[in-house]
């Protein structure tokens, strides 16, 4: 004869195991789900762009930063973290980040989106490399589920150019 305590553990314990095989299969499937995020930067106006009495560069420019992360989301999808950074490669460094603007989407309906700008951060060199210089926009994101692990990606735009000389 079961007492009401063995009774009641062995209730608890099924029900962990089927809330843990929940969690994994919630995981999984995430896995199976197809993402096919866009996005598009575009720069507006560069306001200004000059050297500083430190010697780096600086320059204020507005966006239009349009994307499509709507396959990001699924049931299992807590938030998405994104961010659009400027990378470009200087003597020094091979790869040199900048984040320029971030956000965090809640929901499927906000991860369609296109926003106008300024930079968020500023946008600094260190050293006075930025004149003429090719660089590429890239958007990251960290999708943060429910359960399971951060999946992280990013798309990469190329082809961009800064002013050959300073403005103003
Ligand atoms: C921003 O870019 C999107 C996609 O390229 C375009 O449809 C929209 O008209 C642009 N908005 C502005 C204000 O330039
Ligand atoms: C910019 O993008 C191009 C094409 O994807 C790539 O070859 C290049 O290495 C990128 N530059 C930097 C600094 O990441």
């Amino acid at each position: 004869m079961h007492t009401f305590g063995y009774r009641a553990n062995a209730v608890v314990t099924f029900a962990v195991s089927i809330l843990a095989l929940i969690c994994c299969m919630a995981s999984l499937s995430d896995n199976f789900n197809s993402q096919s995020p866009t996005a598009q930067v575009k720069v507006l106006d560069i306001f200004w762009f000059q050297r500083q009495p430190n010697g780096d560069d600086e320059l204020g420019l507005s966006l239009n930063i349009t994307a499509d992360l709507q396959s990001l989301f699924t049931w299992n999808t807590k938030q998405v973290f994104v961010f659009v950074a400027v990378e470009y490669e200087t003597p020094k460094n091979s790869v040199n980040q900048i984040s320029l603007w971030d956000g965090i989407i809640l929901s499927k309906e906000d991860s369609k989106f296109s926003i106008q700008t300024r930079n968020k951060y500023r946008f600094v060199d260190e050293g006075s490399n930025l004149r003429g210089k090719e660089y590429n926009f890239t958007m990251h994101w960290h999708v943060m589920p429910k359960t399971g692990k951060i999946f992280v990606d990013k798309i990469v735009m190329s082809g961009y150019c800064l002013p050959r000389d300073y403005l103003r």
